[in-house]
């Protein structure tokens, strides 16, 4: 294996058209932030970076949508973001964004530098362009009938009916996404990264040099360079970005994923003078943190920019992950299906590292998984509280009672007492494996693992019993708890740094190096420990059935969205509609009607008299909750008999498109009798 001499961790570069959720956490920044402070503890050089993506082409139609500038859009996001970030305690050296000035100049001196040297290729091609948008078309937003299997929703770069990926020109009637309006083809040069020309390189490099990469990773780069790779444009045109700095390229600028991966050049430059240290030293390691939808950028497209520039060092792995799904279905920020950061800290506080707990023990780390509140819950209560939380907890009460805090010595030990001290012992390097090859939920595993140690040692030496007969040998039993305690704030360290700052403060020491992992000397006797509080609190069920119910709101929300409008009728006369009598009325007594469940038996005062009106309501109205309300009454509608109950006249509901009914029902109060025209 390679030594290096120092580590620069980057993280990829969310989008700041919107704030961050439970997948970017556990996808991204969960596991880089793990590593970043794994090798701090161990005394590594360590750099990590992250910062906002804040150019491309959805933040320009999100602001065009809500009537501000592209600008204002990523200004909100980037703080809302990194004040995610920081209250999870992510410990990026440096949080960027690429609408720094350092960014732009970086981005477009890496253009530059290529341009000069001839390593892009200038083609001129035809592009659709929407004149009432005033602007070329990226190839999702154009709309259109698909060749193959007639679906006319398909999108200029993918029928997602029949799967078959395609070219804006394939598209039959292409429109506008933006503006409805049919396209027209337009001359447009650009400037390409002629990637054919670094298949051989990258597959020499990557499928002989990296066979050790995740295997997703590697298997998604074998598939690319199986398939060959082509010329990709890297410039676009557009008014949001980096501008291309080439003479007579006004209205263009830099592809945004060309631009955002230097951002993690610009944001080293940001965080130190010694940045080309970090970029430029064949000793540097380099991991990328991403998730699998940039696994091409990053291991393909960005190593191909470096190696074309030819100074900097290419990335050692790419530990990308798979998704992670919440209840079942994908996350998505349009259809607000998921668990976002902000909310969850208002819900939750205090309890990040719970949080991060479960999406590493739980992350998708060579395949989908999901995201469940019911496993959020099982994980905290099961694992959390009763086992890490429940030893330590025991620990520092018993200390307490028997030596009123103060740690007392170590005396002659067991073999029981050995075995338990051995296996302690290797749980270093145990750890150590298992985060150096980006195992980090094998990682945790082992963790807690050794709080299970700690549980079962406690339980089967018993020291409440053994206090009756041999307190010597209680001395000794308590002393090895306090010490699997201190090596738990070690063990956790990396996961859950609030968490063992916590328990530092309980056990009153200082934080400990990595290296010290596995030492039984960590609290010497004599010292005296602080009271302790809870570590973990257990989550009850309403707790649970509140996040459960809002996704359930989510959905019902998003059928609502998305189901159809029933097509208008045929026309009619107005005679025809002033031949009904409609009326304000007020209801003043309502009843069940028995056996049936849906009716509510009403008296409305029409104005007109007072009658009684046989409503299918009782699924959305309970009957004590609308005496009183004035409702919409056509009263010369021919009676009607229903379970035994004559019903003059109708009550007008509205049907949702759930189903669910509601009251039309004027927004003053009116007089009863009022007509409706
Ligand atoms: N913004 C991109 C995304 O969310 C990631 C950019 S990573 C970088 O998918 F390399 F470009 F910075
Ligand atoms: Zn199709």
């Amino acid at each position: 294996m390679k030594e290096f001499k120092r580590t620069l961790i980057t993280s990829a570069l969310p989008y700041a058209n919107g704030p961050v959720h439970i997948g970017h956490l556990a996808g991204v920044y969960v596991p880089a932030d793990i590593y970043a402070r794994y090798l701090r503890m161990q005394g590594q050089d360590v750099l990590f970076i992250g910062g906002s993506d804040e150019h491309g082409v959805p933040i320009t139609l999100k602001a065009k949508k809500e009537g501000v500038t592209p600008q204002d859009i990523v200004d909100k996001y980037h703080n809302i973001i990194k004040t995610a970030f920081e209250d999870f305690g992510i410990s990026f050296d440096v949080y960027s964004r690429t609408t720094t000035e350092t960014h732009k100049e970086t981005a477009s001196e890496f253009f530059k530098t290529l341009h000069e040297q001839g390593k892009f290729v200038e083609k001129t091609t035809e592009q659709y362009f929407d004149k009432e948008a005033n602007q070329f078309l990226a190839d999702r937003y154009i709309v259109g009938t698909c060749p193959k299997c007639n679906n006319d929703k398909a999108y200029g770069d993918q029928c997602e009916s029949c799967g078959s990926s395609l070219n804006a020109t394939d598209l039959i009637n292409p429109k506008s996404v933006l503006s409805g309006s049919p396209l027209e083809l337009k001359k447009t040069t650009h400037w390409y990264l002629p990637l054919d020309q670094y298949e051989d390189w990258l597959k020499e490099w990557i499928l002989e040099g990296h066979k050790e990469w995740k295997s997703n990773v590697y298997g998604q780069c074998k598939s690319w360079l199986d398939g060959g790779l082509h010329p990709r444009a890297v410039t676009r045109d557009l008014d949001w970005g980096v501008p291309v700095p080439v003479e007579g390229a006004e209205g263009k600028v830099l592809y945004v994923w060309f631009d955002a991966p230097i951002g993690y050049i610009s944001a080293t430059k940001e965080c130190t003078p010694e940045w080309e240290k970090y970029w430029k030293d064949e000793e540097t390691k380099m991991v990328h943190f991403i998730g699998k939808d940039n696994i091409v950028f990053h291991c393909i497209i960005f190593p191909s920019m470096l190696k074309a520039d030819g100074s900097y060092i290419l990335p050692e792995n790419v530990p990308s992950n798979e998704f992670l799904n919440l209840e079942g279905d994908k996350i998505s920020t349009s259809r607000n299906w998921a668990v976002w950061l902000h909310e969850y800290l208002q819900d939750f506080p205090g309890k990040e590292d719970v949080l991060k707990y479960v999406l590493t023990a739980n992350a998708p780390e060579t395949k989908d998984n999901d995201f469940t509140w019911k496993d959020f819950q099982a994980r905290n209560n099961n694992e959390l509280v009763a086992v890490f939380g429940n030893f330590v907890n025991r620990a520092m009460v018993l200390t307490h009672k028997y030596y009123k805090g103060v740690v007392p010595a170590m005396g002659d030990l067991t073999d029981f007492d050995n075995e338990i001290i051995e296996t302690l012992k290797t749980y270093r390097a145990r750890i150590e494996k298992s985060i150096e090859n980006y195992r980090f939920r094998e990682a945790l595993k082992e963790a807690m693992e050794l709080a299970r140690l700690g549980n079962k040692y406690l339980a089967d030496s018993e020291p409440w019993k053994v206090v009756k007969t041999d307190e010597k040998r209680v001395e000794t039993i308590m002393n090895i708890c306090l010490q699997i305690t201190a090596n738990l704030t070690i063990a956790f360290e990396p996961f859950m740094p609030k968490t063992t700052a916590k328990l530092r403060g309980f056990l009153g020491v200082e934080a400990f190096e990595w290296s010290q992992l596995g030492d039984l000397d960590l609290i010497p006797a004599g010292h005296e420990v602080n009271k302790a509080e809870l570590l973990f609190e257990k989550i009850e069920d309403k707790t649970i059935q509140a996040q459960v119910d809002k996704l359930l709101e989510t959905k019902k929300a998003n059928e609502i969205e998305q189901a159809e409008v029933t097509p208008a009728k045929e026309n009619i006369q107005f005679d025809d509609f002033a031949k009904m009598d409609l009326r304000v009325g007020t209801i003043t007594e309502a009843t069940k009607v028995a056996k049936t469940k849906k009716l509510l038996k009403l008296t409305v005062d029409t104005g007109i008299d007072t009658r009684t009106v046989v409503s299918g309501i009782a699924e959305y109205y309970k009957p004590e909750d609308i005496i009183g309300k004035q409702v919409s009454i056509l009263v010369n509608l021919a009676p009607k008999t229903l379970k035994g109950i004559e019903s003059q006249g109708m009550i007008l509901m509205a049907e949702n498109a759930d189903g669910t009914l509601s009251f039309v029902s004027p927004d003053a109060a009116l007089k009863n009798g009022s007509e409706i025209r």
